[in-house]
This record gives C-alpha cells, sequence and structure tokens, in this order.
C-alpha cells in the first residue's frame, strides 16, 4: 500500500529542494558565454537561457549587432548581458582575448563556440589570404579559444563547452573540401579535448549540424534537408543535457554520414557534390 505521509514528506523535501535551487540560481545565475554571438544559431540557442535568467558574455565583431542582440536577451529576461567586440581570427588573439574576458567576467557555466565562415571552395583555391582567413576563423582561433577555456574551467572542474562543426568535416567532398577540412579539424581537436576534459569533470560537445537556414547559407537555394537555426539548437540544448558527446542535427545526417564516410574511394571521387 502507499504511504501517503511517506509521499508527502517526499514531494516536501523535492519543493524545499527546487526553492533552495532557484534561490542559488537568483544568487548565482548561469553564466552563458558564447563566441560569435551574432550567428543565427547562437542567437536561437542563447534565448532559452534568457528565459530562465542567466547571464551572458557575447563576443562578436559587429557591435551594432551585439547591442541588437544584447536588447533581444534582455527583453526575454536575461539578468545581465556584457558583450564584448572583437575579430575571432587569430590563435594567439583569441587565446588572450579569452582569458582576460574570463578574468573579467569569471569562467563560464555554459560555452558556445559559433563563429566561422563558409568560403566558395573555387575561390579558395585561387586565393591564399582567403584560405588563410578561413583557416585562421574556423580553426586557429577556436583552438585558441579552447586552450585558455581549458586552463580556466578545468581548474573549475565543471562545465559545458558545445563547439559548431560540421558533418562538411566527416569527408573531404570535390565541392568543399576547404571548409570541410577546417571542421574536420575541429571535430578531432574537440574529440581528443573531450577525453582530456572528462576526468576533470568538464564536458566538451562537437555539434555537426547539416545545412542550416542562416546568414551563411542564404546565397544557396532552399532545400527540404535545410533546417532551421531554432530546431538546430534545440537539439544542442537537449545534446547538453543528456551529455552526448557528438551530436547530428537534424539526426537523420548521422545515418546519411555513415553512408557517406563508408563509399569506397573509386565511387567517392567520382561523386560531383
Ligand atoms: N549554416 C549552415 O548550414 C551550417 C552548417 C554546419 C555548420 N555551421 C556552422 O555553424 C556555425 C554558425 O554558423 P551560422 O549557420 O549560424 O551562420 P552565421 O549566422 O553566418 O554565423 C557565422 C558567425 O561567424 C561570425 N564570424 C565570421 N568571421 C568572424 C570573425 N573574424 N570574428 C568574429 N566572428 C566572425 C559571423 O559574424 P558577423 O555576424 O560579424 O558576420 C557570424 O556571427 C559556424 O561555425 C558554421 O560553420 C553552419
Amino acid at each position: 500500500m502507499v504511504d501517503q505521509s511517506k509521499l508527502a514528506q517526499e514531494s516536501n523535501r523535492n519543493l524545499r529542494a527546487k526553492d533552495k535551487e532557484s534561490e542559488k540560481e537568483k544568487k548565482n545565475p548561469h553564466h552563458v558565454m558564447i563566441f560569435g554571438a551574432s550567428s543565427g544559431i547562437a542567437l536561437e540557442f542563447a534565448r532559452p537561457f534568457a528565459d530562465r535568467k542567466a547571464r551572458f558574455t557575447l563576443i562578436a565583431r559587429d557591435e551594432d549587432k551585439l547591442k541588437d542582440i544584447s536588447a533581444d536577451l534582455y527583453t526575454r529576461g536575461a539578468k545581465n548581458v556584457a558583450i564584448v567586440c572583437y575579430s575571432l581570427d587569430a590563435l594567439e588573439g583569441s587565446y588572450a582575448a579569452t582569458k582576460e574576458i574570463i578574468k573579467q567576467t569569471e569562467a563560464p557555466d555554459t560555452v558556445l563556440i559559433a563563429h566561422g565562415i563558409l568560403g566558395d571552395n573555387d575561390a579558395l583555391m585561387k586565393s591564399p589570404q582567403a584560405m588563410d582567413l578561413l583557416f585562421r576563423v574556423n580553426v586557429l582561433s577556436p583552438i585558441g579559444i579552447l586552450m585558455a577555456l581549458e586552463e580556466a574551467m578545468g581548474e573549475r572542474k565543471r562545465g559545458t563547452i558545445a563547439v559548431i562543426s560540421s558533418v562538411a568535416g566527416d569527408r573531404g567532398r570535390a565541392s568543399n573540401f576547404a571548409y570541410g577540412s577546417t571542421k574536420s579539424a575541429i571535430s578531432e581537436f574537440t574529440s581528443g579535448l573531450r577525453a582530456r576534459l572528462l576526468p576533470k569533470g568538464v564536458f566538451v560537445l562537437t555539434v555537426k549540424p547539416g545545412m542550416v537556414a542562416t546568414a551563411m547559407t542564404e546565397h544557396l537555394p532552399r532545400s527540404p534537408l535545410m533546417a532551421s537555426p531554432k530546431k538546430v539548437s534545440r537539439d544542442i540544448i537537449k545534446a547538453i543535457s543528456q551529455k552526448t558527446p557528438v551530436l547530428y542535427t537534424p539526426s537523420f545526417w548521422r545515418l546519411i554520414m555513415f553512408i557517406i564516410r563508408h563509399l569506397p574511394e573509386f565511387i567517392f571521387s567520382r561523386l560531383k557534390f
């Protein structure tokens, strides 16, 4: 038989624990730090945290965009939004900037690294400057940020770092292997960092979206495979709570990329995509 008094005691205990938790959150709100905060995916990622009264540190290169995003998050309930205007295009610069930002705002609870550029593969193959910039923004800058985060978050022994890679990093295709190889580097870097930070209680999530309808893909024809930034950001938040190490989003990309990765080279190298 169910003991009603025990049930009541249990539910009172749960309520008291919840009250304590929200008291703690009020005093010390969840700190979300976003690099590349003006990205379409990043904005959708930030909004549910603002609803839960988090505080933010947003880093991007365009001050006007940062101000607009900050206003949006305050309207939703953000406790505090600090904005840092910085171009994330170098390893040492991004490392030093991240260290300074952490010194001033404290180590974050949740981080999203979202900045990136796509580029046109044919144009990139003809421009050493453009290729150099692609690797600096997509690979070297995130690595500098991750090095600084490893020190700070590893010391504090908690938190989550989500890094946006791409399905394009799973196998180099003729039409976009330059961008794909930057994402492959980030997927591998975050895989190793995840293992390194696991014993320290810091969770590293590698996010592999397929095509997403953001400013980055504005010039491309719309396709049924294209996801909304809202769908992708919800999947990221779920993967953080479930501690999924590698997220394919939407999930059907896991199967598509499994097939692509396993196509024999003599077939794959003849495909025009
Ligand atoms: N859209 C897709 O189909 C897709 C698919 C797979 C993976 N991804 C990845 O998802 C991430 C977010 O992209 P998105 O789709 O949200 O596209 P987006 O809206 O175009 O976001 C890209 C962001 O990168 C920022 N950025 C570029 N160069 C920068 C620099 N030097 N310094 C600082 N920030 C810089 C942009 O800043 P500005 O606003 O100043 O330009 C923008 O905020 C990227 O890493 C991208 O590679 C996207």
